[in-house]
């Protein structure tokens, strides 16, 4: 999957870039799709090969290290075609594609066929994650290393079908097609394998006896929030820590969601755990509040919990330490939301407001330039890809999003590019618009419209 980007030589110029140093005034050079100098002096003469950026800000594309695309298994809800036309709507030049597609990601071979498949549609460039099953065995990590794997994410509580090749939303055992899900004693036995192998592994941190000890009828949402209590979270990371600390795995937490899972995540990082955190913008932006305003399009696990959840989240954000943002970019169809609460399936999209709604956030938090370290730097960091991407400086890739701060934009479902036209935090308002979108020098996206063609390609932690 070697190949040139022999994109032509091109300047965005008399923009404010995001630099490693802050904003400044300067043309970004490009060659190749790599980043050349970025100069002072309005050197480009408008004409061909010059982008006009006045007026705009410039900023390193976003990577969200957490989307499902459902590709390969349910065209239905989302490929990778229109995953990654939503993600260049949005700024999102790089995702990173969670392992429960069918066959699930579980081995080399099946990673290096879904790879094939993602680099036919991806309009933006593209990793995979790696899954973890409880019968998961070392050589089957290595060959997902091998085959480019950006990590492994273990899925506690989550049952296996033997049969389906898929990962299920329960921890029934009790059929013989069933594999048991991924437990502790997983997480132990192979975490010398992934610390070998230098790559993260990522949980859902959600504590399976928590949950199978408050299991009730779903019939509201207060039913869904007392079902899936944060302590689940809080127990899951403190205990995962303790397991990734004791042979130095770097452990990455998904979707952090309630402010006594990020007590517990704290309190390891205070003893030296190597410990990255991830939270998304609906439990950024939404509460239990919300509910009867957005309905089932909020349902998503780990739920969106209360304002004070939301207000420790937001803290750790502004603060640094929770250092990636991500979306969790989860689709399911309109006739599987519209199903009653109990039966509806959690997850909604939400790659392409991923950067406006950071933005959005930066800016109330009184510093817009900190919405890149979220989406882009800290991601990048994560998907061990920090040397090429995440970053506007001369060597990387010209990864570029152009933003308007003189138009804003309304989150409307006619305006989105995923399968499923809704979304968590639909009739927001940023105060920001995406206006053009690079990829590695080469125009993805325009005003929310996709341009050219599939340019994607695999990115792979080096
Ligand atoms: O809300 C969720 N949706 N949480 C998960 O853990 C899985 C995801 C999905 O794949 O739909
Ligand atoms: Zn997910």
């Amino acid at each position: 999957m070697i190949e040139r980007a022999a994109g032509p030589a091109l300047v965005i110029a008399g923009g404010t870039v995001h630099t490693p140093d802050g904003p400044r005034r300067v043309d970004v050079h490009i060659s190749d799709g790599v980043i050349t100098s970025l100069e002072e002096r309005r050197s480009a003469s408008p004409g061909p090969g010059v982008v006009d950026a006045r007026g705009m800000y410039v900023l390193p594309g976003a990577i969200d290290v957490h989307v499902h695309s459902r590709d390969p298994g349910f065209p239905e809800k989302e490929d990778f075609g229109t995953l990654t036309a939503a993600a260049a709507a949005g700024g999102v030049t790089t995702v990173v594609d969670m392992p429960n597609t069918v066959p699930a990601v579980d081995a080399g071979g099946v990673l290096e066929a879904k790879a094939a498949l993602a680099h036919s549609k991806a309009r933006v460039d593209f990793g995979l994650w790696g899954l973890i099953r409880s019968s998961s065995t070392a050589e089957q990590l290595e060959s997902l290393a091998r085959a480019g794997a950006i990590g492994f994410k273990a899925y506690l509580g989550y049952a296996f079908s033997l049969g389906r090749k898929q990962i299920l939303y329960t921890a029934e055992t009790d059929d013989p097609d069933l594999e048991a899900p991924p437990d502790y004693g997983t997480l132990l036995r192979l975490a010398p394998v992934v610390s070998a192998l230098g790559l993260p592994l990522v949980i859902h941190a959600e504590d399976p006896g928590i949950l199978a000890a408050f299991r009730r009828p779903l019939d509201s949402y207060s039913a869904i929030l007392a079902a899936r209590p944060p302590e689940a979270e809080a127990v899951a990371i403190s205990a995962a820590a303790a397991i990734a600390d004791s042979v130095g795995t770097r452990l990455h937490i998904a979707h952090l969601s309630s402010a006594l899972g990020l007590m517990a995540a704290e309190a390891a990082l205070k003893d030296g755990s190597r410990l990255s955190l991830e939270t998304c913008p609906q439990y950024l932006w939404l509460s239990d509040q919300d509910f009867p305003r957005v309905g089932n399009v909020m349902k998503v696990y780990p739920p969106v919990r209360t304002a004070l959840d939301r207000a420790a989240l937001i803290d750790a954000v502004d603060r640094g330490v929770i250092r990636i943002v991500a979306t969790d970019h989860a689709p399911h169809t309109n006739e599987e939301k519209a199903r009653p609460l109990e039966l509806a399936p959690a997850g909604s999209p939400g790659v392409q407001t991923l950067y406006l709604s950071c933005l959005e956030l930066a800016k109330r938090l009184g510093d817009m330039w900190k919405a890149p370290r979220w989406v882009s730097e800290g991601p990048a960091a994560l998907a061990g890809v920090h040397e090429s991407k995440g970053q506007i400086t001369p060597g990387f890739d010209a990864d570029l999003v152009l933003v308007d701060p003189r138009r804003g934009t309304e989150f409307r479902p006619s305006l989105m590019r995923s399968r499923q036209r809704h979304g968590a935090l639909e009739g927001m308002r940023s105060s920001f618009s995406i206006a053009e979108v690079y990829v590695r020098g080469r125009l993805v996206a325009r005003e929310g419209r996709k341009v050219g063609k599939a340019i994607g390609r695999m990115v792979a932690p080096r």
